[in-house]
């Protein structure tokens, strides 16, 4: 997977989450860092990251070439890089991932929340968006209005929109009443799409969360705006996705 065969000793560890390549050159220069057992004080030592045992400061660091964090993200924040008015989730990053080139894979909504994937591997990033792969997105929305089995059946067709027709899509029903909890999931990603296909069938979405994107899960113990590594198993779950 991985053409890298020699790297920085700073740029090895900056990738492992240690900090930024300025912090990272200090504690080589303290001598904390050794390289196959021997000390090593210069930042620009080379070597090949996939053989090496590297150990800053007592403990052995796992090289990675590429970061994958799933990021809850809240209400309010942008998906996008930068933005000069919003803060966008790349604001919420923890200080020791500031310095990657990380990106949010897709988009939600401004007002949406819930399950964002942030990564570095841009090959990764294209397969899951492509529209030939359909990745399922999974959401819970608080609906206005009574939704029923004519809003299910809508679903499941195929709902025209001024500028596409929705591919069938799963609308289950968790609580109807004056206002609806529903979940929904698509396999397409298209610009406001949960909200247009409500707007089509002449009901309003109020609220609306990710919980699932492919073979991924939201973590419910990840608070709004907080964020984490994948674990190794959802790392090859999501590796292995269609290939
Ligand atoms: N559908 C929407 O309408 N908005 C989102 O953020 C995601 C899906």
């Amino acid at each position: 997977m991985s053409a890298v065969t020699r790297m920085r000793l700073d740029k090895f560890l900056a990738n492992t989450g240690l900090g930024s390549r300025a912090q990272v050159r200090k504690l080589i220069r303290s001598g904390q860092v050794t390289v196959d057992g021997a000390t090593v004080k210069d930042p620009s030592f080379a070597f090949n990251p996939h053989r090496a045992i590297v150990i800053a400061a007592g403990a052995e660091l796992e090289y990675r070439e590429h970061h994958y964090l799933m990021l809850n993200k809240p209400p309010g924040v942008i998906s996008a890089t930068e933005d000069r008015l919003h803060t966008t989730v790349l604001d919420l990053l923890p200080p020791a991932y500031r310095h990657l080139k990380l990106f949010p894979v897709g988009r939600l909504d401004r007002d949406t929340q819930g399950l964002l994937l942030l990564t570095d591997d841009g090959a990764m990033a294209h397969n899951l968006l492509s529209p030939k792969k359909r990745v399922p997105k999974t959401y819970l929305a608080l609906v206005q209005g009574w939704v029923g089995k004519k809003e299910q059946e809508a679903f499941a067709r195929g709902i025209a929109l001024r500028d596409f027709t929705t591919l069938p899509a799963r609308l289950e029903i968790l609580e109807a009443g004056p206002q609806s909890r529903v979940k929904i999931t698509i396999c397409e990603g298209k610009f406001h799409q949960v909200k247009r296909m409500f707007h089509a069938l002449g009901k309003e979405v109020l609220a609306l969360t990710r919980i699932g994107f492919g073979p991924l899960a939201l973590d419910e113990n990840l608070p709004p705006g907080a964020m984490r590594e994948l674990t190794a198993r959802e790392l090859s779950s999501l590796l292995e996705w269609r290939q």
